[in-house]
């Protein structure tokens, strides 16, 4: 039997360790193991497949990336992309594919599993967003760059007596601003979940200066929705094969710091995490974890059992349907947003 394994979307620590969570479990049960390279992108085309032997898959545990490469290369864009994913699979002679992604790489393995192609998917955003499971690659190394930049921002901030924005990742949902936010002593946490006025900001921020605490920290999800402050984002460039705009390109951060810093005078700077956030070497989590759903993919795959994603649920993982993870994204529970808030 042989088994293909790719990793498609943003990439995020973990990946390698999920890699070889599948592929060392495959390899010892005697399939042969084919890497699928840059996501969809290896199976379109001429396709870039390569064997993988157990040298390969040891000693990657603890590295950032993805050893496979990664795309936003989207096969649902054209029936005949689709059939070309198919014909390669077909012409490899893969029996079973893991796919390792977040919503989109997910939502075509959804997709062709419904079309008869044996498929599991392996849950990886940063974002945390996907539905049913409680663990996603990524996001708890995501969170732990958060926190520490915070805790570093935190005594240059009071230093200075200034306002810091921090912008951090988050497409659709506040996750890693929330978590991040809550680890990192935020003073307060903008999320796609929770709009909020300008006015509502600066009272607040007020109301801290007035208690003698003369900086604050305002964590910003890139995704988070301007309008409500009456601001308008700068244009974020083409959208990506999935519909997608670069959300770091529209500047949720600046255009907040200085709305605050015009209705405050405070002192205000800027720090956007970026790809810091998706970067190095996962945590113990998130290898453990890794390690956890990507072993739990290959027994779907020698069960022969398809269009399922093993989720994390309570302290065991369960192989939940592939469309019900991508249904709609996961969004940050307002139990969450009150929590973090009563500490602002
Ligand atoms: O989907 C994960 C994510 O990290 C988002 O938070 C972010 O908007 C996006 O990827 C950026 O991805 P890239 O610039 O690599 O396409």
């Amino acid at each position: 039997m042989r088994l293909g394994v790719l990793t498609g979307g943003g990439d995020a620590p973990g990946l390698n360790a999920a890699i070889r969570g599948v592929a060392r479990r495959a390899l010892a049960e005697g399939w042969d193991v084919v890497g699928v390279y840059n996501g969809w992108g290896g199976l379109v085309g001429d396709g870039d497949t390569r064997s993988m032997e157990l040298p390969q898959v040891s000693g990657i545990l603890p590295l950032g990336g993805t050893m496979l490469g990664t795309s936003r290369v989207n096969p649902l864009r054209d029936e005949r992309l689709l059939r070309q994913v198919e014909a390669n699979l077909t012409r490899t002679g893969v029996d079973y594919l893991v796919a390792i992604g977040g919503n989109d790489t997910l939502s075509v393995a959804s997709a062709l599993a419904r079309r008869g192609v044996p498929v599991a998917g392996v849950p990886k955003t940063m974002d945390n967003d996907l539905q049913v499971t409680e663990y996603c690659i990524g996001f708890d190394s995501a969170v732990a760059v958060v926190t520490e930049a915070l805790d570093r921002l935190h005594t240059t901030a009071a230093s200075h007596h200034r306002l810091m924005v921090v912008e951090v990742m988050g497409r659709d949902t506040g996750w890693v601003a929330l978590m991040g936010g809550l680890a990192g002593g935020a003073d307060m946490i903008l999320i796609p979940e929770h709009p909020i006025s300008d006015t509502e900001v600066v009272e607040h921020l007020k109301r801290r200066r007035a208690l003698g605490k003369d900086f604050s920290i305002v964590v910003v999800a890139e995704g988070f929705d301007l309008s409500g402050m009456g601001l308008e984002a700068a244009q974020a460039g083409p959208l990506d094969e999935f519909g997608h705009p670069r959300l770091g390109l529209q500047g949720a951060a600046e255009l907040v710091a200085s709305r605050l810093s015009a209705l405050t005078e405070f002192e205000t700077r800027v720090t956007v995490l970026g790809y810091t956030q998706r970067g190095g070497s996962p945590t113990a989590y998130d290898r453990i974890w890794a390690t956890a759903v990507g072993s739990q993919a290959f027994e779907l795959a020698r069960q022969g059992r398809s269009g399922l994603m093993p989720a994390k649920i309570g302290d065991s993982v369960t192989p939940v349907p592939l469309e019900e993870a991508v249904a709609s994204p996961k969004v940050v529970p307002e139990e969450w947003y009150r929590l973090a808030q009563a500490y602002y």
